[in-house]
Order: structure tokens, then sequence, then C-alpha cells
């Protein structure tokens, strides 16, 4: 078995994903990526890059392979570490975004799992299906009566931010804030990141701390059918800290908002470039929750996560050494042709369709039910209430980075039934 370490950096820069290029086709970039006969060691990211189907899910699902660096550093080493890549000197970003359930591993990692799965269940998400459709038709009704909209800024950017927010107990004029507070603490996750990014994550978490302070106060006084007051049953019950309850709120926030809106975003796109595609949607209906399963397949909309080796192990054909970080891109193993027969083709009726948009194993995505029902509602409403869709631009400008994947804007005349 070969030794990670002895892959050489590469000899031309094939991943660059700050570049508008890599935005318009990051798929020509990932089908050269899993044609390499190594990982590609990212040198911006100090690691190896994965991008096969199953050297990416073989990864996702190693017990070996955990995602906070807790696990075999030092304090001291963290600390250092932490500081060279700049996530020093941010203490309300350190306590809630740094350290929460995605950040950690092993025993609180199942602790904090157990309890957030046990309240956010399948069920739990279906009961709330009459309140996403509501949502839908009252967003769809307002840009129907626009005609002409930018279907990112007008629909897909409100939808999700209301939809968790509301789940969670948040009352729907403070959604919108929501959700500039999300996206100034996920920027901050870019490996493009700046000072300012900095900055601006670091108000936007002690901000948010001090709204949930003030929200978590009220639902103690009154409980209500929420998810917070679920949470907060459950830090009574001893189950969590404060910190921890409090982490947990902002982590399903702030995991509901973006990612939602951009596969909203790319999904649309992907049916207007496929018209064969869209009105075989519009046809077969019942089709819906595999065609919202293939938009996640085809522009995953959160395209890379990283890994750190644990132990010394073997896993995706390496020896892997303990520290090692090893990166996990989901977009370009759902493009792997030796799993999907063509798999660069938007086909709603593809199944089985198991992709890896919302990983696998131990961090399997929570929210992953309810963003394909946010999904499945909102598209099943725009084609029930529309007799066209068209594309207003002839080009459809994506987000730069490999940390994100969705269209800036999309703008779009919807012609009503
Ligand atoms: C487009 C929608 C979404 C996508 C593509 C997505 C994707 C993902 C992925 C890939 C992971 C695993 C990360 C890793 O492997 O390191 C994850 C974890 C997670 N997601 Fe999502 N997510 C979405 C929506 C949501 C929503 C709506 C929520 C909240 C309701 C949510 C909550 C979480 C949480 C809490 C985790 C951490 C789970 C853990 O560490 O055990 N996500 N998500």
């Amino acid at each position: 078995m070969k030794d990670i370490t002895q892959v050489a950096p590469p000899s031309e820069a094939i991943l660059q994903p700050n570049t508008k290029a890599f935005a318009r086709d990051p798929h020509s970039v990932y089908a050269q990526l899993r044609a390499l006969e190594t990982p590609y060691l990212l040198a911006d990211f100090d690691g190896y890059v994965f991008s096969r189907f199953d050297d990416v899910r073989a990864l996702a699902l190693c017990p070996d392979m955990v995602r906070g660096a807790q696990a075999f550093m030092s304090e001291e080493d963290l600390a250092s570490e932490q500081r060279t890549k700049g996530w020093h000197d941010m203490p309300a970003h350190e306590r809630f975004v740094q350290t929460n359930l995605l950040e950690s591993d092993g025993a609180d990692h199942r602790r904090l799992r157990a309890t957030v799965f046990k309240a956010f269940t399948r069920q739990y998400v279906e009961r709330h299906r009459e309140m996403v459709q509501a949502y839908a038709d009252q967003m769809v009704e307002a840009a129907l009566e626009k005609g002409e909209i930018d279907f990112v800024a007008d629909i897909a950017l409100h939808m999700p931010g209301h939809i968790i927010g509301t789940i969670l107990g948040v009352p729907a004029q403070d959604c919108p804030q929501l959700r500039i507070w999300s996206d100034d603490v996920v920027q901050f996750f870019g490996l493009e990141r700046t000072e300012d990014d900095k900055k601006r994550a670091e108000r936007a978490t002690s901000e948010f701390h001090l709204y949930l302070i003030e929200l978590i106060k009220a639902r103690r006084r009154t409980p209500k059918n929420d998810l917070l007051s679920i949470l907060i049953a459950a830090q009574d019950a001893g189950d969590l800290s404060e910190t921890e309850l409090i982490a947990t709120a902002m982590l399903i926030l702030m995991a509901g908002h973006g990612s939602t809106i951009d596969v909203m975003g790319s999904g649309c796109h992907a049916l207007l470039r496929h018209p064969d595609q869209m009105r075989s949607l519009r046809d077969n209906a019942e089709l819906m929750p595999n065609a919202v399963q293939e938009m996640f397949r085809f522009d995953t909309p959160l395209p890379f996560f990283h890994r750190y080796a644990a132990h010394d192990c073997k896993v995706a054909g390496y020896h892997i050494p303990q520290g090692t970080k090893v990166g996990l891109l989901y977009a370009a193993a759902n493009r792997d042709p030796s799993v999907y027969k063509s798999p660069d083709t938007f086909e709603i009726a593809r199944a089985p369709n198991h992709h890896l948009a919302f990983g696998m194993g131990a961090h399997l995505c929570l929210g992953n039910n309810l963003s394909r029902l946010d999904m499945e509602i909102l598209f099943n409403t725009l084609l029930v209430r529309t007799k066209a869709i068209a594309l207003r631009s002839d080009e459809v400008h994506y987000k730069t980075g490999i940390s994100v994947r969705g269209p800036i804007a999309l703008p779009v005349t919807l012609t009503p039934v």
C-alpha cells in the first residue's frame, strides 16, 4: 500500500478554485482530478484532495478520519495551528462556531448528535409541510405578480431561512437578519478568506449569540412547540451545556441557509438548461423527489469538506499517517463515471441516485430531509403555477471558491397558468 506522504505536488495547478474559469466549469476540473493516479496535493489547503466516489465514500465512513484536530494535537499545538489559520482572537467564533456538533468527534459528537437527531426526525420535519407549502405559495404568488424576477434574490434567498427559522422558533420578522449573520459567518470558512471576513464573522457570531440568549430566555418563560424549546428541555435534562445549546441552535440556523439557497438556484438553472427534463417533470409530478435528488448530485451545493487522520490508518488505497489532512470532494464524487451512467447528463428520473451531497457516515447531514422537502415543495408549486419559465440571460455566473456552489443571480420570466 502506498504512503500518502510520497504523493508528489502536482506538476501543473489543476485545481484553482478562486478563478472565474473554475466557477464557470468546475466539472471539467473535477474530471481531471478523478483521472489522476493519486490524490491531488492542494497547497492552499495543506492536504490531499480525493475526488473518486469510492475513495471519498471510504474516507467519510472511516472512523479514524475526524473533523477536529483536537483528536491528536496537544493544546499548545492546537493553539499554534489556530494562529496559523487565523482562527484566533475571535472569542465568540471560537466558542460557538469552531466548536459545535459538526466540528466535534467521538463521544461528544455522539452525545450532541443523538440529542439533536432525536428531536429532528423525518416525522418532525414532515409535520412542517403545510407551513413550507404556505410560504412557497406566498413567494411564488409574489414572483408571478412581478413576472420578471431574479429567482435567487426573489425566491431562493428567502425560503430556507424562513423555514428553518420558523422550525427553530425564530419570529418571522427576524429571519432575514439570521441570513445576514449566517452569510458573514460562513464566508470566513472559504479558503479565500480575508481579515475583513474575519472581523465580520466575529461580529456576526457575537450578535447572533446575544440574539439567541434573549430568545432562549423568552422560551424558558413560555415554552412553545418549536425546536428551540425541545433543545432547552434537553439542556435542562443535562444532555447539553448552555454553550452547546447556543452553538447547536446557531449551527442549525446557519447550515439551513446558504446551501439550500444555492441548490435551489442551480436546480432551477439545470431545469432551464434542459427543457426536455422540465417538460417531463411538468408531465410527471411524481418524479419530483428523484428530480430533487438529481439536482443535489448534478451541482452539489457544498462541494468540499475536510478530515484529519486521528491515527495512522489505511484507507482509500493509502497509508495515511496521523495528523494528515485530506479533502473530500463530494461534488467530484457525485459525477464519477464509474458509479453514474452519463454523469454529466441531468436526468430527473435517474435511479438509483445515492449521491454524497449530504455527506456520509458520522457527520451525515442533519437537514437532508428538510432541504429536500423545501425543494420538492418549491419546484412543485412553481411548475403547477406557471405555464412557462424562461431564462432571460445567456450567461449565468456562479460563485467562486470550492466551499460553495450556486448561481449569483438567475434572471427568469414566469408565465402564469
Ligand atoms: C442544500 C442543503 C444541505 C446540504 C447540501 C448539506 C450538506 C451537508 C454535508 C455534506 C454535511 C457533512 C459534512 C461533512 O462531511 O463533514 C452536513 C452536515 C450537517 N448539516 Fe447539512 N446540508 C444541507 C442542509 C442542512 C440543513 C437544512 C440543516 C439544518 C436543519 C443542516 C444541518 C447540518 C448539521 C447539523 C450537520 C452536522 C452533522 C454532524 O456533524 O453530525 N444541513 N450537511
